[in-house]
């Protein structure tokens, strides 16, 4: 167990994509926000200098969110660059000069899990992972067998306390708010189990398509890239027991509890979806039959949850792009208003927005007055909290300081991970093909019969 915070960031895949887009504005917030003031170590193999990285920094930065000039300043000094390839002994012996005497360095993976192994080891071997802590990017595998010779190759250099495995939906604040705000309140604990609640439906929805990721997409496809791991997480924190002590595997421990009580997928709690246009994309297999869109149906064992149903839908070129869970609860026993025409208005329900921008709301039923059909009721929502898009720290800023002060709370444990892919394990590779839809639709219309006897989808507002 190493108790120090880090004292060098060390980032493997310092050249590709994830670090242009997301790693220099995560490094950039954390020196504003005062929690990077250490070396930050950039490594991959490009033939560069730091001259060149500096200036992939200065651009990722012109191109996603800005320069802040004090900020940029200090990354400036903080930077420091090794190229080499990663299965070459040179390259571990040069970071390792570079490190010089810094004892306890976070070393960051942002590269495609096949060359993990390499990097794990050439730390190893060199003695950089000598008191260091390995933060490592999803996809975490692409099976249970797969994600557990991955903790298996991990473990061989670094135990579990020093591993930070990323899912970057639990570094986002409005979906850490779904455990606040159930633990934090008394109001929603009597109602939040089988006797109140009917149904969960979250939609995690992109309108645009696979963005030139074609290559990684038909590797992976919706089940593996966002529902295995983004979606069962909010799954565990919607439906977790309240963790019991303050440490970082109290929470882990009731989220690893959820998972390990839903109940494996089927075949027919799926249907997969493929937005047309998709297999003319770069790097797409002309006859793909990989999913761009994937609706489940899932149940979870356990005394509170028995009989409710979880609905998850997740697509790229849908409407628009947002994530939202609605969590239903059940009618009234009996609609005592209800004699003539008297409308109800939707049932009660709670809603989490959880992107792009973030808000909780409940739904509630008022008597409207008398319309031209006779008395009428209405659902309105009462706002609980709401916040525009982009008002606090983006996940990866939050998730490096914490893997870097050593704090693992908001990290995938081994048994979370493995237990994820145990629910999904019976739907992956699944042979027939999946149905063609219009982007800029809300998927296949088989999604809808999936979800029939709860009253169909909740469709998020947003921008396309
Ligand atoms: C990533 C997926 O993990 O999450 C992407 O690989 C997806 O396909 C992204 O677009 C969504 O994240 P966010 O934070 O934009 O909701």
């Amino acid at each position: 167990m190493i108790a120090k915070k880090s004292d060098a960031l060390v980032f493997f895949g310092a050249t590709g994509d994830l670090a242009y887009k997301k790693i220099f504005p995560a490094l950039q917030e954390m020196i504003r926000r005062g929690t990077l003031d250490v070396p930050v170590i950039g490594v991959a193999k490009a033939g560069w200098g730091i001259e060149q990285f500096r200036e992939r920094a200065r651009k990722s930065l012109e191109e996603h969110g800005g320069i802040d000039k004090a900020a940029f300043a200090k990354l400036m000094t903080l930077l420091r660059y090794v190229d080499g390839d990663y299965r070459d002994d040179a390259t571990f012996t040069a970071l390792r000069k570079e490190l010089g005497g810094t004892r306890s360095p976070a070393h960051y993976l942002a590269i495609p899990p096949s060359m993990f192994p390499s990097v794990v080891q050439g730390l190893g071997k060199s003695g950089c992972s000598k008191g260091a802590r390995i933060v490592v990017e999803k996809p975490f595998g692409r099976d249970l067998a797969s994600a557990r010779s991955l903790n298996a190759v991990l473990h061989e250099v670094f135990d579990e306390d020093s591993i930070f495995r990323i899912d970057h939906y639990l570094g986002k604040l409005p979906v850490l708010n779904i455990v606040f705000f159930r633990f934090a309140n008394t109001f929603l604990e009597p109602f939040w189990n089988r006797n109140y609640i009917r149904s969960v439906k979250i939609t995690m929805a992109e309108s645009f398509g696979v963005a030139g990721r074609g290559r990684f997409y038909e590797e992976a496809g919706a089940i593996r890239d966002v529902i295995q791991n983004h979606m069962l997480q909010v799954v565990g924190l919607l439906a977790m027991e309240p963790p019991i002590g303050g440490d970082d595997d109290a929470l882990r421990d009731e989220i690893v509890k959820v998972l390990k009580s839903v109940r494996p997928l089927s075949q027919d709690d799926l249907v997969r979806g493929q937005f047309i246009g998709y297999r003319n994309e770069e790097g797409v297999a002309p006859d793909s039959k990989v999913e761009t869109f994937a609706a489940i149906r899932l149940f979870i064992d356990t005394w509170r949850w028995e009989g409710v149903t979880f609905y998850i839908r997740a697509g790229k070129s849908l409407p628009v792009t947002a994530t939202e869970v609605i969590v239903e609860l059940r009618e009234p026993p009996q609609k005592v208003f209800s004699g003539r025409t008297f409308e109800y208005g939707k049932g009660n329900y709670v809603r989490f927005r959880l992107g792009p921008d973030v808000a909780i709301a409940v739904g509630a039923n008022v008597f409207r007055g008398r319309g031209i059909q006779g008395p009428q009721g209405e659902t309105v929502e009462l706002v609980i909290s709401s916040l525009p898009a982009g008002e606090e720290m983006g996940p990866y800023g939050n998730l490096l300081s914490e893997a870097m002060a050593g704090n693992g709370l908001l990290f995938n444990r081994e048994d979370g991970v493995e237990a994820a892919w145990r629910v999904v394990e019976p739907i992956l590779g699944t042979p027939a093909p999946p149905h063609g839809y219009e982007p800029g639709t809300w998927g296949p219309i088989e999604a809808n019969d999936l979800i029939a006897s709860h009253g169909g989808w909740e469709d998020p507002k947003g921008d396309a």
